[in-house]
């Protein structure tokens, strides 16, 4: 993969319209390349950075560069990357304007700078900053922020604080209930075959040890549930349909179709399917945010 920051110049004034047509138009193609990055416009010049496979992205600089609402178009800088930096966005976008600036160390300058000519090591540097400092600012506003600490309201603060607490007593009498159900395993193993005569070994009796096993699977899964709600940048939705997945696929493991109705056992197919689907919907959407 390659990333690449190029500089031009709008041919005329550019209105929120037209923004957001070169918007429209850029993410619905960038989603079908597998292209994501940011386009800032300062109101004189359009600063935009592109990632994706080195092929797409040359072609797609050759179809930008032909495009006559901007001029003046340099390709400032182009590398290799194994990872992303804009993951997320398939094109973030930012009108940058004096103010945004102003607090920013080292950065009340940018207006100042000349870049209409040569692009220099330091012009180059300043661009960059300007380009990871927004990065950085969608990424804070994008992460999951339910639980957050970032509190100015102190009584919100003491009670996210203690939400955090509570998951933390959860998280530690999961972790003691794992090592309980691990036990039981050992137990059920025990009493189911190691006790038992080889020829006295029903399928009920390996069922019970599968369903053992399972329960163990399951409750680490919840474990690792319980501990992503206090962390910031993970919306546990995958892991919920994982664990759901899993809990349903335990009770198939452990069917004896001589008790189950027919009913029940088409309900439970179709519950996997939904669930099956889910996960991989989601997965799909993780890799096209993150295709790394
Ligand atoms: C500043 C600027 C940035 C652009 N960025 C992209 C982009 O990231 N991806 C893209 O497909 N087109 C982008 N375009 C639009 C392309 O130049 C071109 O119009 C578009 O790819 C044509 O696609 P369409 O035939 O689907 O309309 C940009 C245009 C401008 C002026």
């Amino acid at each position: 993969m390659i990333q690449a920051t190029y500089i031009s110049t709008p041919m005329r004034p550019m209105s929120p319209e037209d923004l957001m047509q070169i918007l429209n138009s850029a993410r619905l193609n960038n989603i079908q390349l597998g292209v994501s990055g940011m386009l800032l416009f300062t109101g004189s010049e359009f600063i935009q950075i592109l990632e994706g496979e080195e092929r797409i992205i040359e072609k797609l600089l050759a179809t930008i560069k032909q495009d006559p609402r901007h001029g003046n178009f340099r390709v400032i800088e182009k590398k290799q990357i194994t990872v992303r930096d804009y993951a997320d966005w398939t094109m973030g976008f930012k009108r940058v304007d004096k103010d945004d600036l102003r607090d920013i160390p080292g950065m009340n300058k940018f207006f100042d700078t000349d870049l209409s000519g040569e692009i220099d090591h330091n012009k180059l540097k300043l661009i960059n900053n300007l380009l990871n400092h927004f990065r950085n600012e969608r990424k804070k506003k994008n992460i999951h922020e339910e639980l957050s600490l970032d509190q100015e309201d102190k009584f919100i603060f003491f009670l996210h604080s203690m939400i955090r607490f509570a998951v933390k007593v959860l998280a530690l009498l999961m972790m003691l209930t794992v090592l309980w159900c691990v036990l039981d395993v050992v137990v059920v193993i025990y009493k189911e075959i190691l006790s038992l005569p080889i020829t006295s070994l029903g399928k009920s009796e390996i069922l019970h040890v599968f369903g053992s096993f399972m329960i163990v699977l399951i409750a680490i899964e919840i474990f690792i549930n319980i501990t992503l709600y206090i962390r910031n940048d993970v919306i546990p939705v995958k892991m919920v349909v994982a664990t759901a997945l899993m809990a349903v696929a335990r009770k198939i493991i452990v069917f004896d179709f001589h008790d189950v109705s027919a009913i029940h056992v088409i309900g439970t197919g179709l519950l996997v399917i939904a669930l099956g689907g889910s996960y991989w919907l989601l997965e799909r959407e993780f890799k096209v945010h993150s295709d790394t």
